[in-house]
């Protein structure tokens, strides 16, 4: 099922003397998801990633813009009639019902021509347990299941009503770190074997680039950009993605553009041909640094890290402040940890450049 949504805007009054503020939570949010994806929404903690999701499963409705699934537009269709299935930050499982009651739950309520007969609910439910993996559990109570095994218990109860589309709001961030990244696995497989168009909440920059077919970046209600994971990660439009995608992060430098070439301090680092004289930020991946004895950039060296295959070296350069700089390169090079400094050569493509003022992505 396409999702697209339209310039939707969602405005939470202010209330009283506390709040007196209006707040755009969503702020003219159009895309399009096609049918099938999984789709990260990311963001800071308060960009509007949960309202976002509140505003498609039909629990908030929008101030303006609309809602369409497939041709239809379900802006004004009541939740329970729009077919999606929502799983929360803190699964929500009835803790007095046991796992299999749990999923059985969203059936047993349907009313009139969706009705279905025990034999169809009771088979149903065990497709669904096969499908996430906990027929083993049926008989549990939640309190007597692990983290990861209610986190799945949540997700049959969602995929049982065979929604058109799924919607998972931050559902990883109470598991602990390795059953994060084993979860995540799942949600994927699942989501694959299904085909059901889903939109996954994060904050999670890893989480997003690691399962999702696009990934939708926000910032303070506002879509900032959409693309598959590496163009997101190498061809920001902004600053702000930039920087919110990539572990370690990307080293930012204040640099200038003079007579075609990019200034670091005092140092021509590269080429800019074309590019009018201008202050700019200049975002370096990790991956961007070459080790070189006589390259452009002098870096104070601070100390170097093995991590096996790679090599890390943490440096600092003035141009650079507040940021320790990271710079990730193969193991075989020799980084002379002795000497205070550190020169580097750059790789192009891993140089990104902002204007300094608005942040936007200057392309060279
Ligand atoms: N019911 C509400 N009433 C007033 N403000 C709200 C309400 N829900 C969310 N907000 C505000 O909207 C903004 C976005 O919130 P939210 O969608 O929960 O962000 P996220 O899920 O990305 O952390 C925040 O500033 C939050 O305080
Ligand atoms: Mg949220």
């Amino acid at each position: 099922m396409k999702i697209v949504l339209e310039k939707l805007t969602k405005t939470f009054p202010g209330r009283g003397r506390k709040n007196p503020e209006d707040v755009t939570a969503v702020d003219d949010f159009s895309c399009e998801i096609p049918d099938g994806e999984l789709i990260a929404l990311l963001g800071p903690s308060g960009c509007g990633k949960s309202t976002t999701l509140n505003l498609l499963c039909g629990l908030e409705s929008p101030t303006s813009g609309r809602i369409l699934f497939g041709e239809e537009d379900i802006t004004d269709l009541p939740p329970e009639l729009r077919g999606v299935g929502m799983v929360f930050q803190n699964y929500a499982l009835y803790p007095h019902l046991t796992v299999k009651q749990n999923i059985l739950f969203p059936l047993e309520n349907r009313k009139g021509k969706d009705r279905l007969s025990k034999e169809e609910m009771e088979s149903r439910v065990m497709e669904t347990a096969r499908l996430v993996q906990i027929e083993e559990l049926m008989d549990r109570r939640p309190k007597e299941l692990s983290g990861g095994q209610q986190q799945r218990v949540a997700i049959a109860r969602a995929l049982v009503k065979m929604p058109r589309v799924l919607l998972l709001d931050e559902p990883l961030s109470n598991l602990d770190a390795r059953l994060r990244l084993k979860t995540r696995e799942e949600i994927r497989k699942i989501q694959k074997k299904t085909g059901i168009t889903t939109v996954f909440v994060t904050h999670d920059q890893d989480e997003a680039m690691s399962i999702s077919d696009r990934i939708a970046v926000m910032r303070l209600g506002v879509l900032m950009q959409m693309g598959r994971p590496q163009e997101v990660y190498d061809d920001p439009l902004n600053l702000f993605v930039a920087k919110f995608l990539g572990t370690p992060p990307i080293n930012v430098f204040e640099g200038r553009v003079r007579d075609g070439k990019l200034y670091i301090g005092e140092e021509a680092v590269l080429p800019a041909e074309g590019l009018a004289d201008q202050e700019v930020f200049a975002g370096i991946r990790p991956e961007g640094f070459i080790l070189q004895e006589d390259g452009p950039l002098t870096c104070e060296l601070n100390r170097v890290e093995i991590m096996g295959r790679d090599i890390s070296v943490i440096a600092s350069h003035p141009a650079c402040a507040g940021q320790t700089l990271r710079a990730i390169i193969g193991a075989e090079s020799k980084v002379d940890t002795a000497s205070p400094a550190v020169r580097f050569a750059l790789k192009p493509g891993k140089v990104l450049l902002f204007d300094r003022e608005t942040e936007e992505r200057i392309r060279f």
